[in-house]
């Protein structure tokens, strides 16, 4: 990994992690990702924004040596997760004059992970800046993206925001800037969904926030960095509104065919209403594409059998997920067949607490689907189609 530089005295210095297939043991990454950190130079002081997840704490290592970084100063740390933090001790142990700088709810947290001592820290206030001699480090809240802790910084002589996990992607690539618009799009909107999207109101207020900063590169600690900072923002600016789009996603499991024969026809018959429509097979969906169409859709459909008395496993872990994911759906349903009875559509409802979305009529039915069940259906089809108008 090379160090690449951004403006005079500003270089990117983390690592690009190419064949990671997994975050948090839980998000697929089908593009790997990259742990972005930056040195910044004053005439006086040197900063380190950010460090790498400790899997690469040696490639960090090797790109501050190819700059001759023989001092730092200070260590701004704008989360505490450790894909950012997790090389901190290290940078500390090789440069013990640095300071961490961070603020207390992170600070906190750094000492509680990471058991760095109380004694290395700077603690910082909202709108607080430290000088490097001739630039100017200020620091911006922004709490909720993802943790409570997340901040940012700015740069103004160089018109640079880090915003660490903030409008950051998953994505491997050896461009320092965004050059490939159409996947950046998709895999910062993957990224979005699956840990922006439940603090969708306080991201409106940050947005805000950085209006009244002039800058020209946002520079995040995950994927490409962005020299169009309008590309992000807007796309941002959509994700976050109370807009939905005249679309219905189906996630879905079937064991003996009766509960997809169902999708299949409310698929099918969505898709003769002119619907964009979307069947998950939730025993093969990658779960952050499913994220991703829970940042638009009107409507979601879950359809499950019954098994022994409640939801199939897979649906139960997909409607945990979209409850706690919390996206600004507006309706949801259930279709699914039983074989003698149980209690799926009130353990799904339990499970939906957190959704501020209305229930349509759910079609649950016993055995395979007959005409009438079908009609049924019809009947669920017409209702979304009504209620998206
Ligand atoms: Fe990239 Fe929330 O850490």
């Amino acid at each position: 990994m090379a160090v690449k530089k951004l403006k005079k005295e500003v270089y990117e210095v983390g690592a690009v992690d190419w064949d990671r297939e997994l975050f948090d043991e839980l998000i697929p990454l089908p593009d790997g990702t990259s742990y972005n950190a930056y040195i910044v130079r004053g005439s006086e002081k040197t900063a380190l924004l950010d460090t790498v997840d400790p899997d690469k704490e040696s490639v960090l290592m090797r790109n501050l040596d190819s700059l001759d970084i023989d001092h730092i100063d200070y260590v701004i740390s704008h989360h505490a997760e450790q894909d950012h933090s997790g090389s901190i001790p290290a940078v500390l142990e090789r440069f013990p004059e640095a300071k961490v700088v961070t603020n207390p709810k992170c600070k906190n947290m750094l000492m509680d992970h990471l058991h760095i001592p109380e004694e290395k820290f700077i603690e910082v206030d909202d709108g607080s800046e430290i000088s490097l001699g001739d630039k100017t480090l200020r620091f911006i809240f922004t709490p909720w993206v993802h943790w409570p802790e997340t901040m940012c910084t700015y740069l103004p002589e160089m018109k640079i925001i880090f915003t660490c996990d903030f409008f950051g992607s998953h994505l491997a690539t050896s461009d320092l800037y965004v050059r490939d618009k159409e996947k950046t799009y998709l895999a910062a909107k993957r990224y979005y969904a699956e840990i922006m999207m439940p603090f969708r109101r306080l991201i409106k207020g940050h947005l805000k926030k950085l209006e009244g900063l002039d800058f020209d590169i946002i520079a995040t600690s995950h994927g490409p960095i962005y020299d169009e900072p309008e590309f992000i923002i807007d796309a941002y600016k959509d994700w976050v509104s109370d807009e939905v789009k005249n679309e219905v996603i189906v996630p879905y499991v079937s064991m003996h065919g009766s509960t997809e024969v169902m999708v299949d026809y409310l698929v099918d018959t969505l898709i003769e209403k002119n619907v964009k429509v979307t069947p998950y097979n939730l025993t093969t969906t990658d779960i952050g594409e499913l994220a991703m169409s829970l940042v638009d859709a009107s409507t979601i459909v879950l359809a499950t059998p019954t098994v022994l008395t409640g939801p199939h496993p897979k649906a139960l872990y997909a409607a945990y997920l979209v409850n706690a994911l919390r996206p600004k759906t507006k309706f949801i349903s259930l279709v699914g067949s039983y074989g003698w009875g149980g209690r799926m559509p009130e353990m799904i409802k339990d499970t939906l607490k957190n959704l501020n979305a209305e229930m349509i009529e759910p079609v649950v039915i016993k055995g395979k689907p007959s005409e009438e069940d079908l009609n049924k259906i019809d009947r669920l089809a017409e209702d979304i189609i009504r209620k998206h108008e």
